[in-house]
């Protein structure tokens, strides 16, 4: 019988110490491991959006559950809903939380589309006040729609915060941008995502969001992952070969885009009006 594959799987596992299975690009200040640098932009995700014990939070691309824990454990959360599209990411996700006593969480945390409306909280039912998506939003097949979503889904005064690959407000596409497309196609990105923070603060408006915050990690995430695979990629020789041929493209790739100004890595938090 086949064995099923998924393009979003638990490969990145690898990369982490301990039992750690962080899979985003990670922010990359004085940090030398991949899992620090991974929970690292988990973390300046979670004190931008203020999370606290009121907090009620939806996330969106949850991916192998480190995120989850850090919610429920370093912000203590009252609650935690979510969906993922990965079956095999979301099956470690909820055997981490149920190893660490957090049984009763796992019946809200759903593996599917985030475009599936069902994965949502139904019309009349309590709403999250935070909604946030960590180094995901950029894959999602829609992302106008996703914020939509996330508008329709979030309480008043609620807050979605995001980490998200933005165009610079210079880019200006054509043959220069090449290196681009491939990627996108590569990494399963709709080109349709990839909007100037001007456009993306008209969508975030559109949604029903205001008070609309965007900051510039690209140094601190494209820069130090293309940096962190230079130095790491001699020890890596524990990893299959085709993974070792992904991070070298996407690090390649991730130093080309920031120094010639083609993508910016951004975290973006908004409220909702
Ligand atoms: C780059 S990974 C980041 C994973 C995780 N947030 C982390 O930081 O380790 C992108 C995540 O988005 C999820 N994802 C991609 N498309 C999705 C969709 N349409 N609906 C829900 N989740 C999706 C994938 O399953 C994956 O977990």
């Amino acid at each position: 019988m086949p064995v099923a594959t998924e393009f979003f799987d638990t490969a990145e596992v690898a990369l982490n110490a301990g039992d750690q299975s962080w899979g985003n690009l990670g922010l990359w200040q004085d940090e030398d491991s991949y899992s620090d640098a991974c929970r690292g932009l988990a973390l300046a995700l979670g004190i931008e959006a203020g999370l606290d014990a009121e907090s009620h939070v939806f996330d969106a691309g949850f991916g192998c559950g480190d995120q989850l824990l850090l919610w429920l454990e370093h912000f203590h959360v009252a609650t935690l809903q979510g969906v993922n599209l990965s079956e095999t990411q979301t099956r470690r996700a909820l055997d981490l939380l149920k190893r660490h006593g957090h049984h009763k969480h796992c019946e809200t945390l759903r593996q599917g589309d985030i475009h599936n409306s069902a994965h949502w909280p139904a019309p009349g039912a309590p709403r999250p006040n935070r909604v946030l998506c960590l180094d995901g939003a950029y894959h999602f097949p829609g992302r106008a729609s996703f914020l939509a979503q996330a508008g329709r889904s979030l309480a008043p005064g609620g807050v979605l915060c995001v980490t998200d690959f933005v165009l610079p407000e210079s880019f200006q596409g054509g043959l220069r941008s090449l290196p681009l497309h491939a990627m996108l196609r590569g990494s399963r990105i709709p080109r349709d995502n990839l909007v100037t923070t001007a456009r993306y603060r008209e969508q975030l408006f559109e949604a029903g969001f205001d008070q609309v915050a965007i900051r510039d990690l690209s140094e601190s995430v494209m820069l130090g992952f293309s940096a962190w695979w230079a130095r790491y990629h001699r020890r890596a020789s524990h990893l299959p070969a085709r993974s070792r041929l992904k991070y070298a493209v996407t690090a390649r790739f991730l130093g080309w885009a920031y120094h010639k100004t083609v993508l910016r890595y951004v975290l973006i938090s908004a409220r909702r009006n």
